[in-house]
C-alpha cells in the first residue's frame, strides 16, 4: 500500500454484496448495544455490533451528533505563520478555508461563495492573485494572499469572509454588502493545532482536553513545525482507524517486524479514563533506545527533544481526543494524523510529522526528515493493509462479535466514549473513571 491513491477505485463501494449492511437495524438499535456492549468492564469486553461501521444510517447519526458537536482538528498554524496565508481542505463534506487574518486571528471559513454557491478555491483552478504555492496531494492547497476572489463572478472577500467587491450588483435592491459574506465556523487554537466546530456549540477545547495539555507541555508542539504531510486514500471507516491507531496489541501481528521488537505490545499500558481523551503509553526497548541515541549522534535521525523527561523520552505515547484527534509522541518527533470520514466506509487521512523549528537549521535536516517519512510510511502502510482487511469483514456474514484482550483498553475506552455521547454525554460523568493500568504488565482494571 502507498501513501496517496488519487483516483483510486473505491473498491468496498464497488462491489454490491459490500452494501449489504448499509441498510439494516435502526439506528436507536444499534445504538442499545453499543451502551450495553461498552458497559461491560474490560475484562468482559467486546466488539460493536459491525453496522457502526458499515450502516449509512449509523454514519449519519454520528455525524450529526458527534462529528458536527465536537471539535475537529484540521491544521497546525506553522502551516499559516503570516496574516494572509491560507489552507484549504474538505472535512464532513464542508469545503473550507483555514486562514490567518491581519488582525492575527486564525479563521475557518467555508468556501462556498454567498452568491451562487461556486467554491472559491475549486481544485484545478488557478484563482489570480491568491498564490496558490503549494497543492499538497492533490487536494488541499496552501498559499498566500490579501483577498480571496470567487472565480465565477469575481465578487471578492477580505481574509476574515466579509464582503469586499461585488462588481455589477449596483441595481440589485436591498443588497446588504454588509450582510454578505463567506460562513465562519467557530475556530479554536489550542497547543498550535487548529480546531473547528461546525455546530458551534461544544464547549472550549481548553476544557475538553486540558489534562492533555499539561502532558503535552513538554513537547510544546506550538513551538513545532510540519516538516513531513502524506494523504493517504482509507478504503474503511474512520472509527476502525481509531481503534487501529489507539491499541498497540496488533504489533504482534500487524507490526510484527517493525514495531514489535522495538516496543512490544505486552508492555504497553492505558492511563485511567478521562472524559475528553485516552493517554496509552508504549515503552521503547532498552537495546533500541541505544541504537536510536547513536543515530542521533551520527546525524542520521532527528535529535532526541530536550524538554522531554526520563519516560517520555524512552517510550512512545498515545492521545486520542475524542472524537478524532491522533497524536502520537516519540522521543524525537511529534505526529498527527487528521482523518476525514467521507463515507461509512471510506475516509481520507493526513499523517504529519512535527518536530522543534529549531531542528530545520540543522545540517542533516533533510536526512533525518527522510529518514522518520521512511519509518512512518513502513509501519503505517501495514496499518492500511490491515484496516481494509477489517472492513471487508465487518461486511460479511462470517463477522462475529469478538472479546478483547486488556491491551485493547483504549479500544474499550473508545467505545464508552461512543456509548456516553449517545445520551449527550461524555465518559466518565455518569460512571465510574476506569482506573489506570499503571504500567502493570497483564494489569487489568477492576
Ligand atoms: S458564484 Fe461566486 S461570484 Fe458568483
Ligand atoms: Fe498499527
Amino acid at each position: 500500500m502507498k501513501p496517496l491513491l488519487p483516483g483510486a477505485p473505491n473498491v468496498t463501494s464497488d462491489i454490491p454484496f459490500f452494501r449489504a449492511r448499509r441498510q439494516s437495524k435502526p439506528v436507536e438499535e444499534i445504538l442499545r448495544d453499543v451502551r450495553e456492549t461498552a458497559a461491560r468492564p474490560l475484562e468482559r469486553s467486546g466488539t460493536l455490533p459491525a453496522e457502526i461501521y458499515t450502516s449509512d444510517a449509523f454514519f449519519e447519526w454520528e455525524t450529526q451528533n458527534i462529528l458536527q458537536k465536537d471539535w475537529l482538528c484540521l491544521a497546525h498554524i506553522s502551516q499559516l505563520p503570516k496574516a494572509g496565508d491560507f489552507i484549504t481542505l474538505d472535512l464532513l463534506g464542508e469545503p473550507l478555508i483555514v486562514v490567518h487574518g491581519k488582525d492575527g486571528v486564525i479563521r475557518t471559513l467555508s468556501r462556498v461563495c454567498p452568491h451562487r454557491a461556486m467554491d472559491i478555491i475549486p481544485p484545478g483552478f488557478d484563482v489570480p492573485g491568491q498564490n496558490i504555492a503549494d497543492a499538497r496531494d492533490g487536494q488541499d492547497c496552501a498559499g498566500h494572499t490579501r483577498l480571496f476572489m470567487c472565480p465565477y463572478h469575481a465578487w471578492t472577500f477580505e481574509l476574515d469572509g466579509k464582503l469586499k467587491g461585488s462588481p455589477e450588483m449596483h441595481l440589485a435592491e436591498c443588497f446588504d454588502r454588509a450582510e454578505t459574506g463567506l460562513t465562519a465556523f467557530p475556530t479554536e487554537v489550542w497547543n498550535g493545532f487548529v480546531f473547528v466546530n461546525f455546530s458551534g456549540t461544544a464547549e472550549p477545547v481548553a476544557n475538553l482536553y486540558a489534562e492533555m495539555s499539561d502532558d503535552l507541555a513538554a513537547w510544546n508542539p506550538a513551538e513545532m513545525e510540519v516538516v513531513v504531510e502524506m494523504a493517504w486514500d482509507c478504503e474503511f471507516n474512520w472509527k476502525v482507524l481509531v481503534e487501529n491507531f489507539s491499541e498497540c496489541y496488533h504489533h504482534i501481528g500487524t507490526h510484527s517486524k517493525t514495531l514489535q521488537p522495538l516496543m512490544p505490545a505486552k508492555e504497553t499500558w492505558t492511563e485511567e479514563e478521562r472524559p475528553g481523551f485516552i493517554r496509552e503509553h508504549v515503552p521503547l526497548k532498552q537495546s533500541v533506545l541505544d541504537e536510536l541515541k547513536a543515530a542521533t549522534d551520527a546525524g542520521s535521525e532527528f535529535p532526541f527533544i530536550e524538554s522531554l523527561d526520563a519516560r517520555k523520552s524512552s517510550e512512545w505515547g498515545l492521545f486520542i481526543g475524542y472524537p478524532s484527534l491522533l497524536f502520537f509522541t516519540g522521543p524525537n518527533q511529534f505526529v498527527w494524523y487528521r482523518i476525514d470520514p467521507l463515507t461509512p466506509d471510506r475516509s481520507r487521512l493526513l499523517t504529519s510529522i512535527l518536530v522543534p523549528k529549531s531542528y530545520r537549521s540543522l545540517p542533516q535536516f533533510e536526512a533525518c526528515r527522510d529518514s522518520a517519512k521512511k519509518a512512518l510510511v513502513e509501519f503505517h502502510s501495514e496499518d492500511m493493509d490491515t484496516c481494509a482487511a477489517v472492513q471487508r469483514g465487518l461486511y460479511a456474514s462470517g463477522c462475529q462479535r469478538g472479546r478483547m484482550s486488556h491491551l485493547e483498553m483504549p479500544v474499550w475506552l473508545f467505545h464508552r466514549f461512543l456509548a456516553a455521547r449517545s445520551k449527550g454525554l461524555w465518559p466518565a460523568q455518569e460512571t465510574p473513571a476506569a482506573p489506570s493500568q499503571n504500567g502493570r504488565v497483564g494489569a487489568i482494571p477492576a
